[in-house]
């Protein structure tokens, strides 16, 4: 099938080079100049774990283009994959969307096209984007449109780190479509995944047992709506285990044991229970206050979804107060932060926790240096570079050091010879932001070792 993605970021980027691999003819877009050279190249713009290697694969039936003239009117589907960020107020900024669908409706072709929204958009969007496609194809092409697109929703499931095998691997497909054709139309499309008969890459090996996906068909609005429960609800897990670890400091409890404990029940299960800093990203801020903003518009309180949000940014506040009950001043202590990204294997800044520490320290008169594995390129681009010194080396972070604090638990930092590390330091604390390091370890090697919450 002839397929064409709009927007070339971690959604996108994956979903096409996917598409491809399965066998589909794939064309990605993206306006920004610079990317689609880069992809040209064979290079992929963002970091994620054998997106390199797939891009190799699929390279065959792959082309990359900023031109929709070049890329619409032949296509089959078009997804629609550009970003829906936050706006200062939380709502989602539709500006992307709104032109992608713009410039897409004066580009169609007059076959029938299938247009999927795989961006996250807030309940209704569906309706919208048909009219703005609908309405910049009249324009172009006087009113004869009827008939011409068939609209439908695809929220993306799939975590950056694991993105490709979250693609080729999903725990469910979810469309929603108001009309039999445009169904269809996707079902076909996904079906090398549903059926799961493709050749699984040498890299990402098919997880035991998995023989079929299960393709829940739904309405546009269960479809949107489906993406913003999963994720505020993987948000409030975090959440819910942060809030019990903070009374667990109090009351002598071990909140990792507690996790256990509570994990074990097949009715809650283990996975986002770790306590911790708390999560970040692009997505679970930015929807759990979409979330918000429509339900706000509906004359709907969600107690939960806010309940959710605060705890979460209550971590970020609480690692300056674990340094606050060492240090009774931040002024010129010297805080070092490893890892600067939301969690390992990306290269994704959005969000992170680490940009809140880091402006916190900044307001506390703190020395602040950082380093990251993969996060450093994005990190130089940013506002907060100027206000920090970036180490060379996971090493060079710990010379001098008041503090160091556990940001992000990359392998090679909980790799690194703790031990050795200890001397170079002025102070002698560590803050372990992902309870990642082993305790015991961290005594015996001289430090004062405090975990989040
Ligand atoms: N990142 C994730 O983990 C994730 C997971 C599930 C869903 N989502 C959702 O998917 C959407 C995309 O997220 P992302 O993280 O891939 O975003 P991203 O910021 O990484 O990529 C978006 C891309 O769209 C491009 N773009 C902007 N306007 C365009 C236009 N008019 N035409 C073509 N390209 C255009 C940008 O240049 C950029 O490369 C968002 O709605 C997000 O909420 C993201």
């Amino acid at each position: 099938m002839k397929i064409t993605i709009l927007g070339t970021g971690y959604v996108g980027l994956t979903t096409g080079v996917a598409l491809a691999y399965l066998g589909h003819d794939v064309c990605c877009l993206d306006t920004d100049e610079r990317v689609i050279a880069q992809l040209q190249q064979g290079e992929p713009p963002l970091y994620e774990p054998h997106l390199r290697e797939m891009l190799e694969l699929s390279r065959s039936r792959l082309r990359f283009t900023t031109s929709y003239a070049e890329a619409v009117p032949e296509a089959e589907v078009v997804f629609v994959a550009v970003g829906t960020p936050p706006r200062p107020d939380g709502s989602p900024d539709l500006q992307f969307v709104r032109a992608a669908a713009d410039t897409l409706g004066r580009n169609l072709g007059k076959g029938y096209t299938v247009v999927v929204n795989k961006s996250t958009v807030p309940i209704g969007s569906g309706k919208w984007a048909r009219h703005v496609i609908e309405a910049a194809y009249f324009e172009v092409h006087g009113r004869d449109a009827d008939g011409l697109v068939g609209v439908g929703s695809n929220p993306e499931f799939l975590r950056e780190s694991t993105a490709v095998h979250d693609t080729l691997y999903p725990d469910r497909i979810v469309i929603g479509a108001a009309d039999e054709r445009v169904l269809e139309r996707l079902k076909e499309l996904y079906r090398p995944l549903i059926e799961q008969k493709f050749p699984a890459p040498e890299f990402l090996p098919r997880p035991e047992g998995l023989e079929q996906v299960t393709l829940i068909a739904t309405d546009p609005a269960s479809s949107e709506l489906i993406k913003y429960a999963a994720n505020a609800f993987l948000a409030l897990k975090i959440s819910y285990i942060n809030e019990i670890g903070l009374l667990a400091s109090k009351v002598g409890g071990n909140i990792q044991t507690v996790a256990r404990g509570i994990g074990m029940d097949q009715r809650i299960g283990p996975r986002f229970l770790q306590p911790g800093l708390g999560w970040g990203g692009s997505c679970f801020g930015k929807d759990t206050s979409a979330l918000l903003t429509t339900a706000d518009e509906h004359g709907v309180s969600m107690p939960i979804v806010h309940a959710t949000r605060e705890m979460n940014g209550r971590m970020r506040v609480h690692v300056i107060e674990k340094l606050r009950g060492v240090y009774d001043s931040l002024e010129r202590k010297r805080i070092s932060l490893l890892g600067l990204v939301f969690k390992p294997d990306t290269d994704d800044l959005r969000d992170a926790p680490s940009l809140e520490i880091i402006r916190r320290l900044n307001d506390h008169g703190a020395k602040v240096t950082v380093h990251d594995p993969r996060g450093l390129e994005r990190f130089r681009s940013g506002p907060l570079a100027a206000s920090v010194t970036i180490a060379e080396s996971a090493e060079a972070l710990f010379e001098g050091a008041d503090a160091v604090v556990l940001i992000t638990e990359w392998r090679e930092y909980l790799a690194l010879d703790w031990a050795g590390l200890r001397a170079k330091m002025r102070g002698a604390v560590v803050v372990d932001g992902r309870n990642a390091l082993k305790r015991e370890e961290m005594e015996a090697a001289g430090y004062r070792y405090l975990r989040i919450p």
